[in-house]
């Protein structure tokens, strides 16, 4: 028997997918040095499609051709040290896949390394966890068009459905797009988390509300407009109790977050494209402060206590933080798509910000009612700049920043740290600012530097004795 893909890495992720496809009448074959991992891969797949390897060889030779071969294991030289062990197998237009969240510059590397040998590399972000992996991730290949469309009817098999039943997996472009778009994909995963953990922050010491009422904010906010997977699973969250006790398992939780990775990478190739995305930077280095647990409980003795959120009209303040909550959300989701938009100008991507959108709508981290406004903001207009520039973001927009105003300046009055929602207003109205304070930057550089400005209506640089002029 031979079986139409393999996969390298029978932990969780690599065996869940495995089983998905199973579930969908694909014959896959499963290789782990762990033999027990395949044992237990062959025990859950009811429908006896699957098999376990434990050896590479009579693994790959059970492959049928051209070969699809999956690689979920640990990024970074783990998945190279696969490569260089699976080469000597494998045959000319075979197709070797990267699930995991590899680095794009990996990526485009080992891209190279492979297509010189005749080989396809894919590298392919899978969105939504053991869970999605099982019952349907959101899936964003990138790499040779080609043997994309090998992998196509499997893909599609195992994909998520959207609402409308279509599959949430798209071809998403050559190279490592498909890694970069994951990887934007956990940025704004980040920006959103830290934006649930702020409203957190403020209902639990602003407001002195218990985790039940906590609960009931987030059950609701998920049962209208904010629907998303995140606030889903967070509502949950306030449900769970410690295993034997009485109380919730997230008031025994360690408050310092860690980090693979991904959201950094976000925010430093943000950086390095001049693409501002401050709600994950603000994300990324709240997780770093986190750490630093020592130093915050002392300053927490030299600074005084965080006093409470003055509110005449609880119910009032919290529709305001829902508001609030939905225009950050949007600026999220804005800042990770003007991103996208640089990337694939300076990569050549060519990316197709409405598939992407439309890909994320079921199966992923980010999964979220809004994304079909997203979706709609860049079918009517596939070269929209910004996503702040539709005018049904616009609309919604609007609706919502007086709200967000009144409650994040009640916060901040009150001393509670909300720096993801505030970075995300700030964007906003730096943003909306025809003219911003930078002229004053431009002649400060210039005065230290001889860095030369640029002037309204002229052609040109020009440089000021700034000295001569100030000494008058
Ligand atoms: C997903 C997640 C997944 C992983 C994150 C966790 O889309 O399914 O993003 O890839 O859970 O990478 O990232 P951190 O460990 O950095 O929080």
């Amino acid at each position: 028997k031979k079986y139409a893909f393999g996969m390298i890495g029978l932990g969780t992720m690599g065996r869940n997918l495995l089983l998905n496809m199973g579930d969908h009448g694909f014959a896959g074959a499963g290789f782990d040095k762990d033999a027990s991992k395949g044992a237990l891969l062959e025990q859950e797949d009811k429908n006896k499609n699957l098999k376990g390897f434990s050896e590479v060889e009579p693994f790959i030779a059970s492959l049928s051709t051209p070969r699809a071969i999956m690689m979920l294991v640990p990024a970074g030289k783990i998945v190279d040290d696969v490569i260089a062990e699976l080469l000597p197998y494998l045959d000319k237009g075979d197709i070797l896949i990267d699930g995991g969240n590899s680095h794009f510059t990996d990526t485009n590397r080992r891209v190279e390394e492979l297509e010189s040998q005749g080989f396809h590399f894919f590298g392919m972000g899978v969105s939504g966890g053991a869970d999605g992996a099982r019952r349907g991730p959101s899936i964003m290949p990138g790499g040779d068009k080609a043997a994309y469309n090998v992998m196509k009817p499997i893909l599609e098999a195992i994909a998520a459905k959207a609402e409308d039943g279509e599959p949430c997996v798209t071809y998403i472009g050559p190279g490592a797009a498909g890694h970069f778009v994951k990887m934007v994909h956990n940025g704004i995963e980040y920006g959103l988390m830290q934006l649930i953990a702020e409203s957190y922050e403020i209902m639990k010491k602003g407001l002195k509300m218990d985790n039940d009422a906590i609960q009931k904010v987030f059950a609701k906010w998920n049962d209208g407009r904010l629907q998303c997977f995140l606030l889903d699973i967070t509502k949950d969250i306030f449900l769970f109790k410690a295993p034997g006790t009485d109380h919730l398992l997230i008031d025994d939780i360690k408050d310092e977050a860690r980090a693979k990775g991904t959201g950094k990478w976000t925010s430093q190739v943000a950086m390095d494209l001049q693409a501002p995305i401050p709600t994950v930077d603000t994300a990324v280095a709240m997780r770093d402060l986190s750490k630093y647990k020592q130093l915050r409980v002392q300053a927490s003795e030299l600074y005084s206590d965080v006093p409470v959120i003055n509110v005449d009209d609880k119910e009032q303040f919290l529709a305001e933080l829902e508001q609030a909550f939905y225009f950050t959300m949007i600026i999220s989701y804005a800042q990770g798509m003007h991103l996208l938009t640089n990337a694939s100008a300076e990569y050549k991507y060519d990316l197709k910000l409405a598939e992407i959108a439309k890909i994320w709508r079921a199966g992923c981290i980010i999964r979220s009612k809004f994304l079909y406004d997203i979706y709609n903001a860049y079918t009517k207009d596939s070269g929209l700049a910004h996503l702040l520039l539709d005018g049904g973001v616009q609309k919604l927009v609007n609706e919502v920043v007086p709200g967000t105003r009144s409650v994040l300046s009640k916060t901040i009055a009150a001393g509670i740290a909300a720096p993801a929602f505030t970075a995300s207003l700030s964007y906003f109205d730096a943003f909306r600012s025809a003219r911003m304070p930078s002229n004053l930057t431009q002649a400060q550089r210039d005065f230290f530097g001889a860095h030369t400005y640029e002037l309204i209506g002229k052609e040109g640089v020009f440089h000021t004795e700034w000295m001569a002029k100030t000494n008058n």
